[in-house]
Parts: C-alpha cells; structure tokens; sequence
C-alpha cells in the first residue's frame, strides 16, 4: 500500500473506510450522470501534491506572495494550452468552480440589476443562469427562454422575441440538461440585433469542444466562454473563462480580487495537464466516441418505445421522461437505478410539474462510461439493464440478479487511477 494511504489508514480509519468504499462503488458502478468523470492519474497526483501549499494571489508576474517560479511556470501552461485548445484570445483558469467561473464572468461584465437573458432552468439552463433560488438570480434582472412545448427544442424565434422584449445586456446559452445542439451564428445574431454581451456556458461538453467533435461558440464571435474542467474535459473540479483580449482585465480582475483570493494551485496544475490531454489524438477518438455511445444508447432506449426530451440526443447525455416511459417520478427511478449499480440524476423536465426533489426524469450521459473504454454494444446492453430495472422494479429477485451482471460486466472496465 503507497505511504499516503497506509498513513491514512492509520490515522483516520473512518475517512480510510469511506474512502475504500467511494473506490469500490466507483469500480462495481456504471456511471451515468453525464457531468461526472474518471480523471487522469496524473490529474490525482497533481491535486494531492505540495502545490496545495502555496498562496498564489495575484497572476503570473505579478503575486502578492514570494515562492512562485513554478507557480507561474504552470499557470502560464495552463492559460496558454487552454487558448490553444479552444483558439482563445484570452483565459481564465483560476475559477475554483463552474458557479465561481459564472459569477465571476457577469461581476466582470456588468453591473448588479442589469438585465441578462438565459435558459430557463428546467428547460435544461444551469442554477447560475439566474434561477430564483440562486444568488446571481438575486443580483441580476434574469429573463428566461423555455423551449417548445413539445419537441423541447430551443426556438430560435421566442429568444429573439424574448431578447427584443427585454434588451438585456448578456445574452446566455449553455446548459446542465438539454440533449440538443446550439446555433451559435443565430445567437450571436440576435444578440447583435439587440447590442447585447454573448456569453456560452459549455461546462458539459466543455471536453467535446475542445477535441472538435462540437462546435465552438468562439468561432462564431461569442464574448465569452466558460466551462467547468471536472465534466468531458476529464479535469479536476474547477472552472475556465474565455475570451476575447478586450475583455481579459475586466474578467480577470473579477475573478481576482473580485471573487476569490488565493488560487488552488494543485488544481491548477492539475488544469494544466489535462489540457495537454485534451489536444491529443487520443482525446479526440475519446470524445467522438462519448458522441457515438450517446446516440446509440438514445436508439436503444427509443426501440423500447422510452420517451426522451427532444426525442434523442445531439450530445452526450439525454432526459428520459420517467414519468411517461414507466410511470413513476424521476426521484423513484434514480432510487431503483440505484440498486442495481447504475448511477443516474432525477432531473426535472421542461416545465415540470413535480418539485426538482422528485422531478419527471432521469438524466443519462456517457462522458464516464466511454472513458471506461465501453462502447456502442456497451451501451445497449446498458440500456437493456436499465429498462429491465425500472419495469421490474418490485421484483426483488430480478434487480438482485441485474446488479449482478452489471459488477461483473464493471469488472471488465478498469477505472483510471484505481488499481
Ligand atoms: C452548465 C453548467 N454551468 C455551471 C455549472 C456549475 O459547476 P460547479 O458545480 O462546478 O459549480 C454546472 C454544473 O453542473 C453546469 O452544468
């Protein structure tokens, strides 16, 4: 056993157990929440290495502490693999979270009270697009664009009614829930028709972008674009803003001192070299493959006859609507998944009915799943243990026997950084 764990086992045997049990539950899993990953080993080494010490306030050149000749060195890596990769102007990459990267990006762009325009959250939009319950939904005047009642598709034509209405200064697109793609050009369009700010929040497939499989708000003349590192990027937890130059002081001043003090540096370390990651070869068959996993698991489930928001998936995660597909809440499939070692979120559907603790659906994604190494016949047979499972949800005995299957086809998939 390494050092570090022998000495955790010793010192703290209840952190050790739970440890132990995270790891075990991590490998006998399937995991499809589709804004979580297996990171890199080196990712690992690099968040528990000596770089967790040292105050960095500031940015390279210019700190507020001494002790920084490799601080600098790994955070100007950072910034410039992550220009590279996204063909950015300017980044951001001390955001220590995708909330953090998003306030950040408004505070450093407007003023509290303006007004900004962005997905409703449950048509798919994140918390920080200025849902009720949020704070940034406090501080700014937030409207909100829903998509069609029917397809759940985004209409391009109610957001630029909904942008002529109420002028607002940034206008949003983004999001945690919505299996579509996005018409950047049309955005950036109707943002300029009403002198607004664009802004693309990328955090999911943030890793898709960047290998090129998804298309890049940045090449359609977006302002800004954020993404968390923890999703498809495969990274820490953390968060990236980027941006043209004429905007670079306002948002790094925002992000520091604005909103945080001292960067984690072991994070961005961390940052750095998944970046390098993400440019490689490698990461580009990974990432077309989260693509091609996500559409044949989509098929599958549709065959079966499952309804899904927007009927399928253009990305790497799709909504089925549990309601509709077996009769019971989100909550209660995520529960019955559960027992059978499939790892899902309940997720609320557009204009749900049922409080986001319950909600009408499940959200599915693949960016974990592939990193594994499975494939399209992978996630068939997934979807067949998962339709199994919620139709036969009071069958003890069948959902003991399907959490069978599933550790034993886990044991096939190594996960990365655990022996
Ligand atoms: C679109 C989007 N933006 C921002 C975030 C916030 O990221 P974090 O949980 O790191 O604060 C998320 C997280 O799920 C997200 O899906």
């Amino acid at each position: 056993m390494s050092d570090h764990r022998s000495l955790l086992q010793e010192n703290d045997p209840e952190l050790f157990a739970a440890l132990c049990g995270e790891e075990q539950r991590q490998r006998e899993g399937i995991e499809l929440i589709p804004s979580e990953n297996y990171t890199y080993p080196e990712v690992l080494a690099l968040l528990g290495s000596v770089f967790t010490n040292k105050y960095s306030e500031g940015y390279p050149g210019k700190r507020y502490y001494g002790g920084q000749e490799y601080t600098d060195e790994i955070e100007n890596l950072a910034r410039q693999r992550a220009c590279e990769v996204f063909r950015a102007q300017h980044a951001n990459v001390q955001p220590l979270s995708g909330s953090a990267m998003n306030q950040a990006s408004y505070l450093g762009v407007l003023k509290p009270g303006d007004r900004i325009l962005a997905m409703d959250l449950s048509h798919g939009g994140h918390l920080t697009h200025g849902a009720p319950v949020s704070h940034m939904g406090r501080l700014f005047d937030f409207a909100r664009y829903k998509t069609l009642p029917r397809s759940g598709a985004i209409d391009y034509d109610h957001v630029r009614d909904m942008a002529l209405a109420h002028k607002p200064r940034l206008l949003i697109c983004g999001y945690s829930s919505y299996p579509g793609d996005l018409d950047y050009a049309r955005f950036k369009e109707i943002a300029v028709e009403v002198g607004a700010l664009t802004m693309a929040d990328i955090s999911h497939f943030g890793g898709l972008v960047a290998a090129n499989v998804m298309a890049n708000p940045l090449d359609a003349g977006f302002d800004i674009v954020t993404t968390t590192t923890h999703k498809s990027l495969r990274g820490p937890r953390g968060g990236l803003i980027l941006c043209r130059d004429e905007l670079a002081r306002d948002i790094d001043s925002s992000v520091f001192p604005g909103l945080q003090g001292g960067p984690h540096m072991n994070q961005v370390a961390a940052v750095a070299v998944t970046l390098k990651h993400a440019a490689s070869e490698g990461f580009a068959r990974y990432a077309g493959q989260v693509l091609e996993n996500a559409s044949a698991f989509a098929d599958a489930l549709l065959d079966q006859g499952v309804s899904l928001v927007t009927g399928g998936t253009k990305n790497h995660l799709l909504v089925m609507d549990t309601i509709q597909s077996f009769g019971i809440d989100g909550r209660t499939a995520q529960d019955v998944l559960d027992t059978v070692a499939i790892t899902t979120n309940k997720q609320v559907i557009p204009d749900d009915p049922l409080p986001p603790f319950k909600g009408s659906g499940v959200r599915l994604g693949t960016p974990a799943a592939t990193t594994r190494g499975m494939d399209t016949n992978h996630m068939r047979q997934i979807a067949l243990w998962t339709l199994q499972a919620l139709r036969n949800r009071d069958d003890a005995a069948q959902l003991t026997t399907i959490a069978a299957e599933v550790k034993a086809f886990c044991r096939e998939f190594p996960v990365p950084g655990l022996a």
